[in-house]
């Protein structure tokens, strides 16, 4: 103390935040992303906001909520408020078994951990796996608070292009070969295999097979994040890469998407070795992930008609879907843009000259939010990508969204065609893979 009452700074603080010389290395890694930067904007109630990925809650019937919670707490309530298991309550990890079952997975209750969301299994698996400067294999573009979790380990974060059928194998052995050449540790290949997220597409079945062959050969761990798969609009993704491979594949699943995020409730099946790991590592992170929220979710999983209410989501979302891509081809036919067979996601290529970060702000004054494509690439790639989230607003509202948005980019396009006709302008290269369909698939 200088003074009483008054605590000394440390000299390598700043201004803005006194305690800047004191934090650990790894957090120069935790820079506030787009998406998160966004949200205090596109939450304003004028706003149509195609930016976030939040699940529409609203059409999860509120008596399934009410009476579930009524049930658990009758019968289990002193068990709720308690501390749990670091692995998480047996009677839910039947029952996640049964979820997975879905996309042919076969497992051991054993090898199922609990988690607090699918997020902090993303925590935890790269707090086991990742030193500084250890690799990880993503898709690119991929699932920006992923790359939040990598980088704040410290990862080099490689990207593997994708095309419409997902991450293109060939693209992966060039970059193992590249990185290995440069003498690098690669630790996992991180994937969104079905309806992924941003871009909205799924890897084949034969691609699965490929990509966990190719891992197998160069000793690569898989984790395999697949909150998407059970909303499917057509017809069923390929089955979970895991249920071919349980000794190369950390899989992650949650209750986010097909029931509720509040409850923060997601899981790992591990690969027996690791899920020891991961166990202890959940315990010194949380003690317990939450009694509370799993008995809820165990108790809503046994009573209602849980597979007749993700089929209600699947309606609802495909609709959406389909007004969001009958806007896109009303308003916007010069855009190229993918066709989710299901998940949240839309992601659309502007014409090669535009930024549509540099856009954003005049989005928002026309009262609509996306999220730039930069946000989902640790490299800086994606300016001319923007990713359209078609969960949350109403049909009705995806529609006007894009047609503010189709003037907000008409506009931009005016302009820089008048600009280039006196002074040429920096054209982004053509990029192999997503960020360039090769036809316009919408
Ligand atoms: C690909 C992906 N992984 C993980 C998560 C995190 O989900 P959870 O709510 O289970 O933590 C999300 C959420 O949007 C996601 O899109």
């Amino acid at each position: 103390m200088t003074n009483a009452g008054t605590p000394s700074r440390p000299d390598s603080g700043t201004n803005l935040d006194p305690w800047y010389g004191l934090y650990a290395d790894r957090t120069a890694g935790l820079s506030a992303s787009e998406v998160r930067a966004l949200f205090a904007v596109a939450s304003r109630p004028e706003v149509v906001s195609l930016a976030g990925g939040m699940p529409f809650v609203s059409g999860l019937p509120a008596e399934l909520v009410a009476g579930a919670f009524e049930r658990m707490m009758r019968d289990n309530g002193p068990q709720a408020l308690q501390y749990g298991s670091g692995q998480g309550v047996p009677a839910l990890r039947e029952q996640i078994l049964e979820v997975m079952a879905l996309e042919g997975i076969r497992a051991s209750v054993d090898d199922v951990v609990v988690t607090t969301g699918s997020q902090h299994a993303l925590e935890l698996v790269s707090k086991l796996f990742l030193n500084p400067g250890d690799v990880v294999l993503a898709e690119g573009p991929s699932y920006v608070t992923a790359m939040v979790v990598f980088n704040s380990f410290q990862a080099d974060i490689n990207h593997v292009p994708m095309d419409e059928f997902g991450l293109i194998p060939q693209a992966l052995r060039e970059a193992i070969a590249r990185i290995k050449a440069a003498g690098k540790t690669i630790k996992f290949l991180y994937t969104i295999p079905s309806f992924s997220n941003p871009a909205g597409v799924t890897l084949t079945w034969e691609r699965r097979l490929e990509v966990l062959e190719i891992c197998r050969d160069n000793e690569i761990l898989v984790l395999e994040d697949n909150p998407y798969g059970l909303l499917y609009f057509d017809s069923p993704p390929p089955h979970a890469m895991r249920s071919v491979d349980e000794d190369g594949v950390i899989y992650l699943g949650t209750f986010s998407k097909t029931l509720a995020p509040g409850f923060r409730v997601g899981w790992a099946l591990a690969p027996h070795a690791i899920r020891e790991k991961l166990i202890l590592a959940n315990e010194a992170a949380v003690l317990s992930p939450s009694s509370f929220s799993q008995l809820m979710i165990s108790e809503y999983l046994s009573a209602a008609d849980w597979k007749g209410q993700i089929d209600t989501f699947r309606g609802i979302y495909q609709e959406r879907r389909d007004a969001m891509l009958s806007a896109l081809a009303e308003f916007l036919p010069q855009l190229r843009w993918t066709v989710p067979g299901g998940g949240f996601y839309v992601w659309a290529t502007l014409p090669d000259n535009m930024d549509s970060k540099a856009m954003l702000p005049r989005a928002v004054r026309e009262l609509v939010a996306y999220t730039p494509g930069t946000a989902f690439y640790a490299d800086g790639s994606g300016r001319n990508n923007i990713r359209l989230s078609f969960c949350y607003p109403t049909p009705e509202f995806i529609r006007e969204g894009i047609r503010r948005l189709s003037t907000v980019i008409n506009g931009e396009i005016d302009l820089l065609n008048t600009f280039s006709q006196t002074t040429p302008l920096a054209t982004v290269p053509l990029k192999q893979g997503i960020a360039s369909p090769p036809s316009n698939i919408g």
